[in-house]
């Protein structure tokens, strides 16, 4: 079973200026079909609360700080974001919420799939039961 894992970026010190990147197939396992950036979250809000049946995610704070909470249908962990230079991977099939979004914080998010609402799993019910599957 594929797992959620921390996976370091390059970072290239200057002192001009720090830089990083990602390159599909390389730092993260897939090719990269869709991104998105969640950004100017309310305080207290939450995104998610879905699992994709195929979409495999990147998660990366370019900026501030956020939680990713991911469940496997057993299994609840948190994962803080909260540096440019490292993200969190999340394969298909976890459940995921995005919450404690600090103020100006910006979310990268790069997937494996194209937007498509049939691959979203919105009943938690359901969830566990396509997992156990
Ligand atoms: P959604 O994935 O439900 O956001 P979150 O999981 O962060 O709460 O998407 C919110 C809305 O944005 C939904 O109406 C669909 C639209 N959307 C797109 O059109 N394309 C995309 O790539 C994404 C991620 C969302």
């Amino acid at each position: 079973m594929k797992e959620p894992i921390i996976i370091q970026l390059p970072k290239i010190i200057d002192k001009r200026g720090n830089l990083s990147f990602i390159e599909e197939l390389n730092h993260i396992p897939f090719k990269i079909e869709r991104s998105y950036w969640i950004y100017d979250v309310p305080g207290g809000e939450n995104r998610g609360g879905h699992a994709y049946k195929k979409n495999q995610e990147f998660i990366v704070a370019l900026s501030g700080s956020f939680d990713v909470i991911l469940d496997d249908g057993k299994e609840r962990k948190v994962f803080t974001l909260n540096r440019s230079y490292y993200g969190l991977y999340v394969p298909e099939m976890m459940w995921r919420q995005m919450e404690n979004f600090s103020t100006n914080s910006l979310a990268l998010v790069l997937a494996s799939v194209p937007y498509n609402i049939e691959d979203y799993i919105y009943d938690y019910k359901q969830f566990k039961k396509d997992k156990n599957e």
